[in-house]
């Protein structure tokens, strides 16, 4: 049996699904049941019916996954795999904030580990952060912890206070502005499509700005022919498949992120066969974190406030 039909065989016996993200490796995204972006995982683990999830990303998205299906085996091809920016705001910045502000909304960006989650009061990603925030009630909002997102955020929700926290993923950060321009001149008809997490200068030359799920929808919907495309690498995968006949450009400087390319199909096999990589959150956790999550499901169905 090749690898391939091995986690095929071991999902049946475990009654399993494998959830992967956009920047994982092309052949691990080949072999998953459903891949996409946070806000899409995040979504899908709240309504799956099996018994186990395997989560091919990093930390923060299994641990979601969990706390929105606490009943669940929820399974990391590797526990390591991990987000730096997810732990990039401490306890006590929040509390300031409340402090300064009482009518304060702490806003976490999904990129967060279950306790940065479990002091929010709503949750977003990349693909919602917009419609959510604009929907709060409040008026002061304290965004964690990417500052970029945050700063995006605070361009279209003009009407909002937003306070910037100065979290930021390493990849989309230090992605090189001069790079992309250099892309623009050589190819001049190419649209710049960016991800939220892109520094300032970055985002400053994108034509389209959103989640990796929107960057494919544009790119997938455009009459267009060639793309610069300002997010992890990862993404080149869907889009040769949703457009064969386009060409895609990445900055010279790769954009990898290291924890999203851990995931392998051998180690997919590996969790599913033995059980052992068990994501868990901290029992405590689990309800507040849970409701932050659960609350941004709901204002983003336009059910909730
Ligand atoms: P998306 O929610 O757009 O998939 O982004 C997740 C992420 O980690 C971006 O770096
Ligand atoms: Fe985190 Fe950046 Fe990797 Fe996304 S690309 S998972 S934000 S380090």
């Amino acid at each position: 049996m090749n690898i391939l039909e091995t986690i095929e065989q071991l999902k049946k016996e475990k009654d399993a699904v494998i959830l992967a993200h956009y920047y994982v490796e092309g052949e691990v995204q080949a072999a998953a049941d459903y891949v996409g972006d946070s806000f899409y995982l995040s979504k899908l683990a709240a309504g799956l019916p099996n018994k186990t999830l395997v989560f091919c990303g990093v930390s923060f998205m299994g641990e979601s996954g969990k706390l929105l299906s606490p009943d669940k085996t929820v399974l990391m091809p590797d526990l390591e795999a991990d987000c730096p920016m997810a732990h990039m705001v401490t306890k006590e910045a929040v509390q300031a904030a409340r402090e300064k502000y009482p009518d304060l909304a702490v806003v976490c960006y999904v990129n967060s580990t279950a306790e940065i989650k479990s002091w929010s009061d709503v949750c977003v990603t990349s693909a919602n952060a917009v419609k959510i925030v604009r929907n709060l009630p409040n008026e002061h909002i304290f965004f964690i912890p990417d500052k970029n997102l945050a700063r995006h955020v605070a361009q279209q929700v003009p009407e909002k206070h937003i306070l910037i926290h100065d979290g930021y993923c390493p990849v989309h950060e230090e992605m090189k502005a001069e790079e992309i321009k250099a892309l623009k001149e050589g190819h001049p008809q190419a649209k710049v499509l960016a991800h939220p997490e892109c520094n300032a200068k970055v985002l400053e030359l994108a034509d389209y700005i959103g989640s990796t799920s929107g960057i494919i929808a544009y790119a997938a919907d455009s009459p267009a022919k060639e793309f610069i495309i300002a997010t992890e690498e990862g993404v080149l995968y869907e889009l040769e498949r949703k457009r064969p006949d386009a060409a895609f450009y990445f900055a010279e400087t790769r954009p990898v992120c290291e924890g999203m390319k851990r995931i392998t199909l051998e180690k997919v096999a590996q969790a599913l066969r033995d059980g052992e990589n068990l994501l868990d959150v901290k029992e405590e956790l689990k309800e507040p974190a849970g409701r932050t999550l659960k609350r941004m499901l709901e204002i983003a169905s336009g059910k909730g406030k």
